[in-house]
């Protein structure tokens, strides 16, 4: 008898997110050999002492104990590092091994993966996980897309490791090619603008309504158990109550105020030009961070134009925390709507064959972006898989009408008491245009063939047209 049987499943990189998803798939009953090359890693996996988790720093011995045709699954940082990992592995695989990278990796880089290894008979399969360290090690959202066969033999195991939302896996085949990474990418561009709304509302609570952090704590927390219910209204809660262990105060207000990024959000911005998916709020969100970390010049313009604000009547603070409370559940399902509707556009223009209802179906538990809203846009969406955008779904108008009026009264506030509020703007613009029948688009057209002579089309009659305008401008 052999005493050490073969692994169903290897993990390359064992930070913490890759430790993690190994003892997720072992406490699940899936043996799992783990390599990394830094043995402080393998011991601290070793040292867990699970006899069917074994980690190992060496590449030829980490093959060999998995079971053949192998899955291997990569958790390192995206980028050239993968192509060194597939490089280090390739000459200890055989045909129909499976490598699965669940990082996150540019969904370019996948494809051109995917058809490399394509020609060594190697599936590649670029799958998106999201939750963070929590969510790697008790249940992520899981974001498979690729090879259809290779995604089968894997999928019983992804079911069982990921989170649940109404007794369903938050997993599913999300499409062929880079599908995975794809849905990943627009899952972050929507935390992106989910986030930045937030800290818009922060900061007219803070700066207008005058609220403290325990104020703050406590209507986050409020606001956590109503309609925007969310993973981030609720962390977003917890923040606030913070304290900081250097300080008397709270640990909010000593983080400097310039955010960070690695680039899934810029991504989605860049690849909505190429499907040609308005998504205003992600490109804010992405922008505002930009902004943010340009501090040396905010700080010397705001000693140049001194803006104020008004500070709220004490008796008001209730109903304008109310206002902002619907103001956020429009421009909630705005965002979501739009980064959906994305998908749709993008599965159209590279073949994906991604099922909307599905996306949003397993980002109900498990992912940062989840939320209560998702459970009625899985329903919309799964009456209707062909609904461009969610804003048409028969259930959402008479949300988005009433709560639409809150917005743009919270947009006004915003403007009049100069606080920056992109994102809110963006939702409301971009409701009010792709709600309105007519926009001044011919206007553009008829500049366009003025200077150029573009071409135009009529409302009156089929063809292509071009003016000879009366009026020369030299
Ligand atoms: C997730 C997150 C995660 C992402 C971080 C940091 O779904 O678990 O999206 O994948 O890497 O949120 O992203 P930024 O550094 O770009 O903010």
């Amino acid at each position: 008898m052999n005493s050490n049987p073969l692994l169903n499943y290897g993990m390359i990189g064992l930070g913490t997110m890759g430790a993690n998803l190994v003892l997720n798939m072992n406490d699940k009953g899936y043996s799992v050999a783990g390599y990394d090359k830094d043995q402080k890693k393998v011991d601290t996996l070793n040292a867990e002492g699970r006899q069917t988790v074994r980690a190992f720093n060496n590449i030829g011995i980490f093959t060999q104990s998995l079971e053949t045709p192998r899955a291997i699954l990569l958790l390192v940082p995206a980028g050239p590092i993968v192509d060194a990992v597939i490089n280090e592995l390739l000459p200890h695989l055989q045909k129909d091994d499976i490598i699965i990278d669940c990082g996150n990796s540019h969904f370019t880089d996948t494809q051109s993966r995917i058809s490399a290894l394509q020609s060594k008979g190697i599936h590649f399969m670029g799958l998106g996980v999201s939750g963070g360290e929590t969510g790697a090690r008790f249940g992520p959202s899981i974001m498979p897309g690729g090879d259809k066969q290779a995604y089968e033999r894997i999928a019983p195991m992804l079911k069982d490791i990921a989170a649940k939302a109404d007794g369903e896996p938050c997993t599913a085949y999300m499409g062929k090619g880079a599908a995975g990474h794809y849905v990943k990418m627009v899952h972050n561009g929507i935390e992106y603008a989910l986030m930045q709304l937030i800290s818009e509302a922060y900061q007219l609570l803070k700066k207008h309504g005058e609220f403290d952090n325990e104020e703050l704590a406590q209507l986050f927390t409020h606001w956590g158990n109503g309609k925007l219910q969310s993973y981030l209204i609720e962390i977003t809660g917890a923040i606030f109550q913070q304290p900081d262990e250097n300080s008397n105060g709270m640990l909010v207000d000593k983080i400097n105020d310039t955010a960070q990024q690695k680039g899934t959000g810029a991504w989605t911005s860049q690849d909505a030009m190429n499907v040609q998916a308005p998504i205003p709020t992600i490109d804010a969100a992405v922008s505002q961070r930009i902004l943010s970390s340009m501090k040396v010049s905010r700080v010397q313009a705001s000693e140049k134009y001194k803006n104020t604000h008004v500070k709220i009547k004490a008796a008001h603070k209730e109903a304008f925390a109310h206002l902002l409370e619907e103001a956020l559940y429009a421009a909630f399902i705005i965002t979501y709507g739009q980064g959906l509707a994305m998908l749709g556009k993008a599965s159209a223009y590279y073949k994906f064959e991604t099922e909307i209802a599905t996306v949003a179906s397993i980002w109900r538990g498990g992912c940062i972006i989840r939320a209560s809203l998702l459970n009625e846009i899985t329903k919309a969406y799964r009456q209707n898989n062909s609904l461009e955008n969610i804003l048409e779904a028969n259930e959402f108008i008479p949300k988005v009408k009433t709560s639409q009026s809150a917005l743009r009264s919270i947009v006004q506030t915003a403007a009049d008491q100069h606080i920056p509020a992109p994102a809110l703007y963006a939702c409301l613009a971009y409701f009010d245009s792709y709600t309105s029948a007519w926009l001044p688009a011919n206007l553009i057209q008829a500049q366009r063939d003025f200077f150029g002579a573009h071409t135009y089309e009529r409302n009156d009659k089929e063809g292509i047209f071009h003016t000879e305008w009366n009026q020369k401008i030299q």
